[in-house]
């Protein structure tokens, strides 16, 4: 339970840096932030580029304050880094899939979580987290669907002989990537471009398309309220 510990701590900093921050916003007279939960499950790129918008003051209107995960994964070290509260939660430690489920609900609902970024998480939702936070989670995935959902979609893409592929942004529901669009970017595939190439394009255009439409969604969803 290391891990528990350490993400105790880090939430105390993550607090104490959050609340230095909603005082600055409330300074000026803006309504408070959108508290933001990112989940993956791989390297975390796309976690780490939220992050260093948050850092640089980029991600306007919202304030990530947990990272959670279903595996020991690499991005976890970007919440350790950053500081970040993190938290992992296995399957295999439930009963059932909805059980996991219920649980992640039950943290998110610690954290007061608002709004939730999929960044690389690798599996399906189901009813509970859907219950609970439809129309706010969003995801990323690396084509413009709904060309290529699912995995590989790189690859595929590049495999197919297209000569563009993209970046959506989009809204998640029960389907694999199949949620309401909120935004897209075209990455052209040039003659000669190799597969690493068109992969590191990709996740450029990611890491600057992701924190943009966040900014976004809680522009939108803070008018609403
Ligand atoms: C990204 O390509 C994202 O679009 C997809 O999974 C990948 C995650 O990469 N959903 P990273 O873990 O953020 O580096």
């Amino acid at each position: 339970m290391e891990n528990q510990d350490i993400s105790e701590n880090t939430a105390k900093i993550a607090e104490a840096k959050e609340s230095k921050l909603e005082l600055a916003d409330n300074v000026g007279g803006k309504a408070n932030k959108l508290r933001l939960a990112l989940f993956a499950s791989g390297r975390g790129s796309n976690v780490a580029a939220i992050l260093k918008a948050h850092k640089e003051e980029r991600l306007a209107g919202l304030t990530p304050v947990l990272l959670f995960s279903d595996k020991d994964c690499p991005a976890l070290d970007h919440a350790r880094n950053y500081p970040l509260a993190y938290k992992t939660l296995y399957p295999k430690d439930f009963a059932t899939r909805e059980a996991h489920e219920e649980a992640i609900v039950d943290l998110l609902r610690q954290y007061e979580v608002d709004v939730i970024a999929l960044a690389g998480y690798m599996r399906l939702l189901g009813k509970p987290l859907l219950d609970a936070f439809g129309g706010r989670i969003l995801n990323i995935h690396p084509s413009l669907l709904p060309e290529f959902p699912g995995t590989k979609s790189i690859e595929r893409a590049y495999t197919r002989g297209v000569p563009f592929t993209g970046v959506t942004v989009h809204l998640v529901d029960e389907g694999m990537d199949t949620g309401p669009i909120l935004r897209q970017e075209r990455v052209d595939i040039p003659e000669g471009m190799t597969l690493a190439d068109l992969e590191t394009a990709i996740h450029q255009v990611e890491h600057q398309l992701y924190p943009s439409v966040l900014v976004a969604f809680a522009k939108s969803r803070r008018e609403k309220q």
